[in-house]
C-alpha cells in the first residue's frame, strides 16, 4: 500500500531513518565507552525497544509501572522504572512483573523503600533500587548530597533490596538551544551528581549504576564520563523542538526526523487557507503546534480538537486542495505518540508494517 493511500490523520515512522537513529546512538555510546538504556516513554513500542536492545542497549527505561508491565509481558528484559512506585497495590504489581523479567525501580522516600523491602521479603524476591537525586530539575529526588547516602544505606540494610545506583535527570535543560549553554547546565547538574556519589561512596557502598541524561545532554554526558548509563529517549524520533537545538561542532543534532503525522486536507474555504484533519487530538500542543514537513512558507495553527489551519506566510494561495495529504513534524514526539494506537511504518512511499503503540495510555 502507498503511504498516501492511508486514512488520515495517521502516525508514520520512516523505518530507515529510525534505524539510522538507533545505529547512531549505538555508535556514539560505543565510542564514548558508556552503556545506554533508552527511554521507552518516547515510543511506547515493544518492537522499537527490541530494536534498541538488539543494537546494544542494556535494557530500557519506562516512565511508569504500567509501561513496564506491558514491556515485560512482551519479553523486554532489564527495565528501569524511572519514577517511584508508590503504595501496596502498585508494589504488588511490580513484584508480579518481576517474576518474568529483571526490573529495577527508583526511590527517594524512606517509607516507600521500607514498603518495597517488606513486600519483596513477603514475596521472597530480590529487588534492585536506585536512589533518585534532584540534580536541578526541582521535581522528584532527594537533594544532592548526604540524604542519598542515608537512603542507600537503608536499602542496603534491607535483606530483599539491593542498592543498585543513583539516578539524576534534568528534563528542563534537554532542549536549551545554545549548545554551550546546554553544556554548562549539564556540567552543573553532573557536579551535583558527583557530589552525591562521593557521599554514597564514603559509606563504603559501591554505586554500580549511575544513570540519567537525555538526547539533548547526551554529547556532554558522554564527554564527562560520569554516567554509566544514558537514558536517551527522543533521539529515535526527534521533533521540531529537538530538531532546532545546536550540537557541538555541527549545526544540527545527528539524528533525523523519523516520526510524522500524515494529515489530509478536508476543506479549502478560501484560496489562502486549507483545513486539515489533524488538530489537538492528533498533535500534542505542549511544545506548540506541529510544523509542516519539507516545505517553507506555510504555517500550521491549531483549529480546534479535530482541525488544523494552514496558510501561506506571504498570504498567497495554498497549493493544496481537498483530498491532498501532507506530513507534519510533531512539536513533541512523546506526547504526540500517546495520542495514537498504531504506527504505520513506511519505507520510501510504501507502507511496510504496522506496529502497536503498546504502552499508550499506561500512565498508572
Ligand atoms: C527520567 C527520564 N530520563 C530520560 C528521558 C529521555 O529524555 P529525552 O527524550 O530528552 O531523550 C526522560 C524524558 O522525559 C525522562 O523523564
Amino acid at each position: 500500500m502507498k503511504t498516501l493511500e492511508l486514512d488520515t490523520p495517521v502516525l508514520l515512522i520512516d523505518s530507515d531513518a529510525l534505524d539510522r537513529n538507533i545505529a547512531r546512538m549505538k555508535d556514539m555510546t560505543a565510542a564514548a565507552g558508556v552503556t545506554y538504556r533508552p527511554h521507552a516513554k518516547t515510543h511506547k513500542s515493544a518492537v522499537i525497544a527490541a530494536k534498541q536492545i538488539d543494537a546494544g542497549a542494556v535494557g530500557v527505561c519506562c516512565a511508569k509501572l504500567g509501561e513496564a508491565e506491558v514491556m515485560a509481558a512482551a519479553g523486554i528484559d532489564n527495565i528501569l522504572i524511572t519514577t517511584a512506585v508508590i503504595g501496596e497495590s502498585k508494589i504488588f504489581r511490580l513484584l508480579h512483573a518481576l517474576n518474568s523479567v529483571r526490573i529495577a525501580v527508583v526511590a527517594d522516600n524512606e517509607d516507600n523503600i521500607n514498603m518495597l523491602g517488606r513486600m519483596a521479603q513477603l514475596a521472597g524476591q530480590q529487588l534492585d533500587v536506585i536512589v533518585e537525586v534532584d540534580i536541578g530539575q526541582g521535581r522528584c529526588g532527594v537533594p544532592a548530597g548526604p540524604e542519598a547516602a542515608r537512603l542507600a544505606q537503608i536499602i542496603d540494610a534491607l535483606p530483599n533490596l539491593n542498592f543498585a545506583g543513583i539516578q539524576g535527570y534534568q528534563g528542563k535543560i534537554q532542549m536549551v538551544e545554545d549548545a554551550d549553554m546546554r553544556k554548562a547546565d549539564t556540567e552543573t547538574g553532573l557536579d551535583k551528581f558527583a557530589a552525591t556519589l562521593a557521599e554514597v561512596e564514603k559509606t563504603g557502598l559501591s554505586v554500580p549504576v549511575k544513570t540519567g541524561g537525555g538526547t539533548g545532554t547526551s554529547p556532554f554526558d558522554m564527554e564527562r564520563g560520569l554516567l554509566t548509563e544514558l537514558q536517551t529517549g527522543s533521539y529515535v524520533f526527534m521533533d521540531s523542538r529537538y530538531g532546532g537545538i545546536g550540537w557541538p561542532g555541527a549545526n544540527a543534532p545527528p539524528f533525523e526526523q523519523s516520526l510524522h503525522i500524515l494529515t489530509g486536507v478536508v476543506s479549502k474555504p478560501a484560496p489562502d487557507r486549507v483545513i486539515v484533519d489533524a488538530g489537538l487530538k492528533s498533535a500534542s500542543s505542549d511544545h506548540g503546534p506541529p510544523v509542516i514537513a519539507d516545505v517553507d512558507g506555510r504555517t500550521y495553527e491549531f483549529g480546534g480538537d479535530e482541525h488544523g489551519i494552514i496558510r501561506m506566510t506571504d498570504g498567497g494561495e495554498v497549493p493544496w486542495n481537498v483530498g491532498d495529504k501532507l506530513r507534519l513534524v510533531p512539536s513533541h514526539c512523546d506526547t504526540t505518540v500517546n495520542l495514537y494506537d498504531q504506527y504505520m511504518v513506511v519505507q520510501g512511499d510504501e507502507v511496510i508494517d504496522v506496529w502497536q503503540i503498546d504502552t499508550r495510555g499506561r500512565v498508572q
